[in-house]
């Protein structure tokens, strides 16, 4: 399962990113991740009302890890200690990363707190029509990316 990279605008128009492992489409075009309320991610997210989430590949592990491990709240700076770079969604107040290899642009819905919620809900413009094709790419490219992970842990895959 490939980690998910959630990126948003600080306050001052700085990128932040985080890693996320628990998420999960919903429904057509509806993505829900469960976010922990104090991350500055979800901070971001409630104030802009949008973010983007891309799938880390295995060139970007370390950047990856790193976005998990580092908050926002605490080095300001965190996205430009990356190295990566960005730009700005034209669909939604966002910050694409440039470097990930595929990224879903979101519109926040609501943040769910009560006991059976699942934190921040959001909704992808044009997704709909989209579905399909979008589906079927992400499943070539999860595919991909596992055979990748293999071929670093055990070479089983050498021969590829
Ligand atoms: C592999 C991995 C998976 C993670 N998954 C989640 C997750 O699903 N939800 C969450 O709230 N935090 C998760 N975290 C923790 C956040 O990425 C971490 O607390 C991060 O520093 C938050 O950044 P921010 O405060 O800049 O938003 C994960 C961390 C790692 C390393």
């Amino acid at each position: 399962m490939p980690v998910l990279m959630v990126a948003t605008y600080n306050e001052d128009g700085s990128v932040n990113v985080m890693n996320a492992a628990w998420g999960t489409m919903q429904e057509r075009g509806n993505v829900a991740l469960n976010l922990t309320e104090t991350h500055k991610t979800v901070i971001n997210i409630k104030a802009r009302k949008a973010f983007t989430v891309s799938i880390a590949d295995a060139a970007h592990v370390v950047e990856a890890d790193y976005f998990g491990v580092v908050s926002g709240n605490k080095e300001p700076k965190k996205f430009e200690k990356s190295g990566m770079t960005a730009t700005k969604s034209d669909l939604i107040d966002a910050p694409i990363i440039n470097e990930f290899p595929i990224c879903m642009e979101c519109e926040f819905i609501e943040y769910q707190d009560n006991e059976y919620g699942c934190g921040v809900k959001c909704t992808m413009p044009g997704a709909q029509s989209m579905l399909l094709p979008a589906s079927f790419i992400i499943s070539l490219l999860l595919f991909y990316i596992q055979i990748l992970h293999t071929d670093h842990a055990g070479k089983l895959f050498h021969h590829l």
